[in-house]
């Protein structure tokens, strides 16, 4: 282990996983563990697990699983150090950190280092000479000086090489300023900025490092945006514009619009809660963080259809993460930044209000829906409730539901039993379908079919239920785990993930270290493979299932290897097979 060993007991003697996991996931007790809604992926029914027991978690819908660790590191993006140093201050205890471990952090802790440079580079750029015409594009756009400052807005000089230079003028080499996505190099070798000509956009995470830029091109050029590429410290679909200023605002509420500009129009009327995607549509990740900082959001996108058609989604991914959801609908402006230009010094005012007067989710889906039926026709007016009724099946507040069936059913002039009943049964179909979905889904992470983790399962389901019986085992009773690696040497494991897994379990034994998920997930496995490993050490109870004791185990692992030759064996020719039984004979 990277930690020393008594480091790490003594941590997670201190850490209470059920605890850690519970700032992120709404987890209700169930027998000896607890079950939640996965944090890393959408669903309506639990299958996220936490086992208090032996400090893990695994999620039985899309397979992610580990400790307390591997769930920082998923959920917060943490390297390993960060995750450890975390729970450390947590636990009120300071640690020292392994050569290898520091030299990832350190880079990382570079590349921000870069960034930040690179971003008081862009910035002294856009107020120089180079920059003018930049600035004079912020200006004609209403942006103020404080604005700009705010923000850290820049400029990249269209040179090609500006950056780079002053860069490693102040001492970086080109591989870190390669590594952090600021430049590339050419076929003949040469470094060349990535950004050049367009209008910089730090953007910074809640700790204030700046971890990556959008950049605007400053004249017709396609696209009109570029970001910076996945880095190390960078991930496009984890991330939002502005997350540290609104965070900074301390409110409840978040307004989430499209664009760059969008956020800085609106923190300059003073609206300083506002954040906005980075080009993608809104991904479960960044709802997730959304989730961790408010209860409320404000959808604020684009009027024109694209803008629409992703505020539809966007509100169902809100809505589907526990958050509550208003809806804007911008009158006569393409987005809210030209809303605000428009009306000028009234715009705040003016948007104050929009906010005010803004529909709820269902309110909104309801007014899109009607719009585009006409109720006078009795045809159209069945199809009209039809889709309202859908709209509504879907609200899972019964007071809300009623409420507006009632609405409708005056809008339509028919009773308001009727609207229930039908409310009523496409809820039905609805729980059906879902639950037939969700089934499928772990049907998915569960069956040997699909295994890409352990694809030979498929063909040796036997031996691989009686290797990982095995694992479980040995993980949860390490005590005999020494005796058992006495007589079982990890070269009869049949398939090769498993093979390895018990090779590293020998490995822990003999080196004397901590049989836990924490150690194992030190040995080099991904992500999904600790997940693996996880759902085998929990799903495999001691004396529970088919195969109860090690040494049944140990007997279908024996037969299945003896099989395994004796197909070997019929592939032999016949003329050997003869040779085979003489030298037995003689034997
Ligand atoms: P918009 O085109 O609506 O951007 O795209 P905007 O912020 O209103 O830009 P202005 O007002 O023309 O300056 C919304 C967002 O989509 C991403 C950017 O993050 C942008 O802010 N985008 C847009 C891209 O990533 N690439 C593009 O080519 C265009
Ligand atoms: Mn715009």
């Amino acid at each position: 282990m990277r930690l020393s060993e008594d480091f790490m007991t003594e941590l997670k003697s201190r850490i209470d996983i059920s605890e850690i996991i519970g700032e992120y996931v709404d987890l209700q007790q169930k027998g000896k563990n607890l079950m939640g809604l996965c944090p890393f992926h959408s669903e309506r029914t639990p299958s996220f697990c936490v086992y208090p027991a032996n400090g893990s978690f695994y999620c039985f819908g899309c397979g992610a699983g580990g400790d307390v660790i591997t769930f920082l590191r998923l959920v917060e993006h943490y390297d390993y150090i960060e995750a450890v140093k975390n729970l450390a201050e947590r636990a009120g205890m300071d640690f020292e950190v392994s050569e290898e471990d520091n030299a990832i952090h350190q880079k990382k802790l570079l590349i921000y280092k870069i960034n930040r440079d690179a971003a008081k580079f862009y910035h002294s750029s856009l107020l120089k000479e180079c920059g003018k015409e930049a600035l004079s594009y912020l200006k004609k756009r209403n942006v103020s000086l404080k604005t700009l400052k705010h923000f850290g807005l820049g400029y990249s000089p269209s040179t090609g090489y500006a950056l780079v230079d002053y860069l490693k003028k102040i001492g970086y080499n080109s591989e870190d300023i390669i590594l952090s996505d600021l430049a590339f190099k050419t076929r003949n070798g040469k470094e060349v900025d990535r950004f050049r000509n367009r209008l910089m956009f730090p953007i910074i995470d809640v700790k204030g490092n700046v971890i990556a830029f959008g950049a605007r091109t400053m004249g017709k050029d396609m696209p009109k945006y570029i970001n910076t590429s996945d880095t190390p410290v960078f991930k496009k679909s984890s991330n939002l514009f502005s997350l540290n200023f609104a965070k900074k605002s301390g409110k409840n509420e978040f307004i989430l619009t499209e664009g760059y500009m969008d956020v800085i129009s609106l923190y300059q009327a003073g609206f300083d809660n506002a954040v906005a995607g980075l080009g993608t549509a809104l991904t479960v990740n960044q709802v997730k963080l959304l989730a961790r900082n408010v209860d409320n959001v404000v959808v604020s996108y684009d009027s024109d259809l694209p803008g629409q058609k992703a505020a539809n989604k966007a509100i169902e991914m809100l809505k589907d993460n526990g958050l509550e959801v208003k809806v804007l609908s911008i009158p006569k402006a393409k987005d809210p930044d030209e809303f605000l230009q428009t009306y000028g010094k009234d715009g705040a005012v003016k948007f104050k209000n929009l906010i005010e007067n803004s529909k709820n989710d269902i309110e909104y889906k309801l007014s899109n829906v009607k719009s585009s039926y006409d109720l006078s026709s009795p045809n159209d007016k069945v199809k009209y409730i039809t889709a309202a009724c859908e709209i509504l099946a879907k609200c899972r507040n019964s007071v809300e539901r009623e409420i507006y069936a009632i609405k409708i059913s005056e809008e339509a002039n028919i009773s308001k039993d009727s609207v229930m009943l039908q409310i009523n049964k496409i809820i039905k179909k609805n729980r059906k379908k879902s639950e037939k979905i969700e089934f499928k889904d772990i049907q998915k992470t569960t069956s040997a079919l699909n295994d890409n983790i352990n694809p030979e399962k498929r063909n040796h389901l036997r031996a691989a239920i009686a290797e990982e019986s095995l694992i479980s085992y040995i993980i949860n009773n390490p005590d005999v785990a020494n005796t058992i690696f006495k007589s079982f040497s990890p070269e009869k494991m049949i398939t090769g993930f498993n093979k390895r897994v018990i090779g590293v379990l020998k490995d822990i034994v003999s080196e004397g270290k901590t049989m836990d998920i924490s150690t194992i997930s030190q040995y080099g496995f991904s992500f999904e493979e600790i997940g693996r490993i996880t759902r085998i050490m929990c799903s495999y109870k001691p004396s529970s299932g088919t195969l109860n004791t090690i040494e049944e185990c140990l007997k279908v692992i024996e037969e299945e290897n003896e099989k395994i030759k004796l197909k070997d064996v019929s592939s032999v020719s016949e003329q050997d097979v003869m040779e085979y039984i003489k030298n037995l004979k003689n034997k």
